[in-house]
């Protein structure tokens, strides 16, 4: 393994990610991990990561020099870099010497461990305050930029190297490079990380955990628990059952790729429980967003418990284990605990006897949502499961603006249906972070159709571009592709006289409109 220190403002998990890219695995740690508890986890190598702080700041995160004393090949980086700078000896001035964005670096020694094969002059990602102007001694500097004197040094035979610059950023144009360099020739790491091997390892972890009991797994018809389900299907076999809530909300055709893809990719037992009628009678007469989403979250752990309970009574082993498709992020920002967690199920509302527990098995916890989507094609899952854009939990109830009726929704669910055809045919698909669309079914307008007035629903699209769902833009899509969506639901829709498209950013805007 390789340790990612975490000196703050989120760089730790993009260098863990850049690591994995060049196929070694990579853990990040807090930087207030004692030393010695950091080292015993054998790491091959240690990336100190850049951070907020000045290192002469009051409270600024520090290490034990021991950590570059233990024969352990260091890379420091941006603040990793002062740090080990002030640390061994060198001088970092506080004097002003400030660079932020794109910057120009001269590399002085061509040659080194770090810089082979890059060229002398090479623009890279700087955000800094202070400045090293002497390196430790031992070191020999390998780059300066204008302003700073000291902004890159190595010393081989200590196996310790670091760069004032964020080589994780795409816009240092070397930075993958010189990161490899580090890992392969600095640090003598093979590139053998792979997903090939990550399914490996984790049918390994997974029989031993799960050993002769059973294990429950709610499928979503996401990604996420998609991959988790089908690397525990390869795991344990028919040792897991899946369940599958039809609420009557997805979109056309999401149940039958559950139902049919994903077991046919898998094998997977599967337990589909249909709940359309429940959850139409549950939502009759209701409007408000709030109180959809608060039906809807609660039929669905009543149904799926339900579920759990007629499992727990068949004959067969223990069911001891519940899966999870919780992702590397999600315990990075929860503050990266390891053990294994004991989760109570909501036995007050399901009928479950009050000392169920479950065991959580969680088998993508170590992997970003990218790396899932590699082990799902490693797994053989579709494309359709592997590559799928979010889709919020209450489906298709939070997206008709009105009260949820059957008839709302499979008018609703044509309309997507051609939405995501024509996207997925003009290549769309990755470019757009989601699409929903929106009925909107309080609203009419009048239209006119083959020579008669019409007085129908307006359907609202809502393309989007986004990193992560906290912020997004509309997207700028080509107007054909726009025309032909609109064109389409018109003609072949019924009640729908009126394409609409959403351009609003978020803020202020959310994604989705309920
Ligand atoms: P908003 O509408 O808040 O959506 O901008 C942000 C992202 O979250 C998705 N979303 C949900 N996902 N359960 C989910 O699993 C939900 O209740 C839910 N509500 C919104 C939405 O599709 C977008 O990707």
């Amino acid at each position: 393994v390789v340790l990612v220190v975490d000196f703050g403002a989120q760089y730790a998990q993009l260098i863990a990610r850049r690591v994995r890219e060049a196929r070694v695995y990579s853990e990040i740690v807090p930087s207030s991990m004692p030393v010695a508890e950091m080292l015993a986890k054998n790491p091959k190598a240690i990336i100190l990561s850049g951070g907020p702080s000045s290192v002469y700041a009051e409270g600024a995160p520090r290490l034990d020099r021991a950590i570059f004393e233990a024969g352990v090949p260091v890379f420091g980086m941006c603040y990793g870099f002062q740090l080990m700078a002030t640390t061994l000896g060198g001088t970092v001035d506080d004097n002003g010497a400030r660079e932020y964005g794109r910057t120009p670096l001269t590399v002085s020694k061509l040659g080194s461990t770090l810089f082979e094969g890059t060229p002398a002059e090479q623009s890279v990602w700087m955000s800094h305050g202070d400045a090293c102007s002497a390196a430790p001694e031992g070191f020999t500097v390998t780059a300066s930029t204008d302003v700073v004197p000291v902004a890159a040094f190595e010393n081989d035979e200590k196996k310790l190297y670091g760069v004032q610059y964020h080589p994780e950023v795409l816009h240092s144009t070397h930075g993958q490079q010189i990161l490899e360099h580090f890992l392969y020739r600095g640090a003598g790491i093979e590139p053998t990380w792979t997903t090939h091997n990550v399914v490996e390892e984790q049918v390994a972890l997974i029989r031993e955990q799960v050993g002769t009991k059973r294990a429950i797994c709610g499928l979503s018809g996401g990604v996420d628990s998609a991959v988790a389900a089908a690397l525990v299907q390869k795991a344990i076999g028919s040792q897991l059952t899946c369940v599958y809530v039809d609420h009557g909300l997805m979109r056309k055709g999401e149940t039958e790729q559950v139902e049919k893809d994903f077991v046919a990719a898998t094998g997977v037992q599967l337990k589909v429980v249909d709940a359309q009628e429940r959850f139409l009678t549950a939502l009759a007469g209701v409007s408000d967003p709030e109180t959809k989403r608060k039906i809807i979250g609660r039929e669905f752990i009543r149904v799926f418990e339900q579920a759990q309970l007629e499992i727990l009574q068949e004959d067969g082993p223990e069911v001891a284990f519940l899966v999870q498709g919780t992702l590397y992020p999600d315990v990075v920002e929860s503050g990266g605990g390891t053990g294994t967690a004991n989760i109570k199920s909501h036995h007050n509302v399901g009928g479950l006897p009050d000392d169920i527990e479950f065991e959580l098995v969680e088998p993508l916890r170590k992997l970003f949502k990218d790396e899932v989507r590699m082990v799902g094609q490693e797994l053989g899952l579709p494309d359709e499961i592997v590559q799928r854009q979010p889709f919020p939990g209450p489906g298709l109830g939070i997206r008709i603006v009105g009260e949820v009726t059957k008839d709302r929704l499979d008018l609703l669910r044509e309309a997507d249906a051609i939405a995501r055809e024509e996207l997925t045919a003009a290549g769309l698909d990755r470019e757009i972070w989601q699409c929903p669309v929106v009925l909107l079914a309080d609203v009419r307008s009048v239209g006119v159709q083959g020579d008669g007035r019409t007085y129908g629903h307006p359907i609202v699209l809502r393309p989007v571009s986004s990193e992560d769902a906290m912020t997004a833009d509309w997207t700028r899509m080509p107007y054909d592709v726009l025309a032909k969506i609109s064109t389409r639901i018109t003609n072949e829709v019924a009640d729908v006289n009126r394409v609409v498209l959403d351009v609003t950013s978020k803020p202020p805007g959310t994604i989705e409109w309920e």
